[in-house]
């Protein structure tokens, strides 16, 4: 079995909020009702996050868990039941001879998650944006939330448009927008074209999340990956200086390159996002796709 491939088709949306972890939101052991810590002002205790819902038992770790192999359940939706998958993505439509990596499910040791329902989570984005921010990973994580959705919503309340590097899924009479941004670096770089940007001389900008990060600031939640594009085990040519004329391109270990986009992240969202209105989350090192 190609786990890669099965991770990247069913780690679906219900369970992203489950393997990423928050900038903001300290306690984990109960992703429902966190209670926010703010320094300079009273505690408030178990205030509820932005789009915490419901409620589970105390004391579970969500992160402690396995995938299991579940038929009955499993897959929420068919391949060819849902327009809005990149046509490269589609497994089934190539041909793939198994469909047993379509049937697994997280499932933390001391809990249970509640089950997916579309009608409840459009519920929630009534009037939101979610934005997926990333690379390719995360661009599956965005197809597979709008396929998970699009379902329970007829024909013509629903829109898809692409103005490169943003895909933007519209489910209009929740007037509900859910987004993805193509950044594979976060920054700007020579691979920010959606369509052309396999470039084995990765040229990236020091300083410039905001070329790609002023476009996220109406998200309700933010959902950002990025990992796989600094990892190649070369160096990276990284463009650093004040202006034009006074740039320099120096060449930099991909780790150090890496946490220097994840400093200018994790500085833009303190900077522009409410942690009182939004959420952000950021995946981890995920399973490559095969692609
Ligand atoms: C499982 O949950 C119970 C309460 O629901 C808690 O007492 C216990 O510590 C938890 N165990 C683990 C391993 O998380
Ligand atoms: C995970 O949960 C199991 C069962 O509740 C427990 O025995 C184990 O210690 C937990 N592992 C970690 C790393 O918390
Ligand atoms: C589901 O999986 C179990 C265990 O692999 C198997 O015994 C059973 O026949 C499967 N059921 C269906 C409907 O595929
Ligand atoms: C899904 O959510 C909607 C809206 O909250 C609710 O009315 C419905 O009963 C839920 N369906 C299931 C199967 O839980
Ligand atoms: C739709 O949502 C946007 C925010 O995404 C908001 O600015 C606008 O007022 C909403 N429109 C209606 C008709 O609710």
């Amino acid at each position: 079995m190609e786990f890669s491939s099965s991770l990247y088709f069913i780690a679906l949306s219900s369970v992203i909020i489950f393997v990423i972890t928050t900038f903001y939101g300290k306690n984990f052991t109960n992703i429902f009702e966190i209670s926010i810590q703010q320094p300079h002002q009273q505690k408030q205790e178990n205030e509820k996050l932005p789009f915490a819902v419901g409620k589970t038992e105390k004391e579970c770790d969500i992160f402690n868990g396995s995938w299991v192999y579940d038929n009955i359940s499993r897959p929420m939706f068919e391949e060819h039941e849902c327009p809005f998958i990149e046509k490269k993505m589609m497994c089934q439509a190539h041909g793939r001879p198994d469909k047993g990596y379509q049937h697994w499910r997280w499932q933390p040791h001391n809990c249970s998650l509640p089950s997916f329902n579309a009608t409840f989570m459009l519920e929630k984005l009534r009037g939101k944006t979610m934005i997926f921010v990333g690379d390719s990973l995360n661009r599956g994580q965005f197809s597979s939330m709008v396929c998970l959705l699009q379902r329970s919503i007829p024909q013509h309340a629903k829109s898809f448009e692409i103005h490169e590097p943003r895909f933007i899924f519209k489910a209009k009479e929740y007037n509900a927008s859910i987004e993805f941004y193509w950044a594979p670096f976060l920054l700007e770089s020579n691979c920010d074209n959606f369509y052309y940007h396999r470039l084995s001389d990765r040229t990236v900008r020091k300083g410039s999340i905001n070329v790609h990060a002023q476009h996220w600031k109406e998200a309700d939640i933010l959902v950002v990956d990025t990992y796989i594009w600094w990892m190649t085990g070369l160096k990276l040519k990284i463009i650093q200086g004040k202006g034009k004329g006074e740039e320099e391109m120096i060449n930099m270990e991909g780790e150090d390159a890496y946490r220097m986009g994840l400093k200018e992240l994790v500085g833009w969202v303190e900077k522009n996002m409410d942690p009182r209105k939004t959420r952000v989350f950021f995946v981890t090192m995920s399973p490559s796709h095969p692609m």
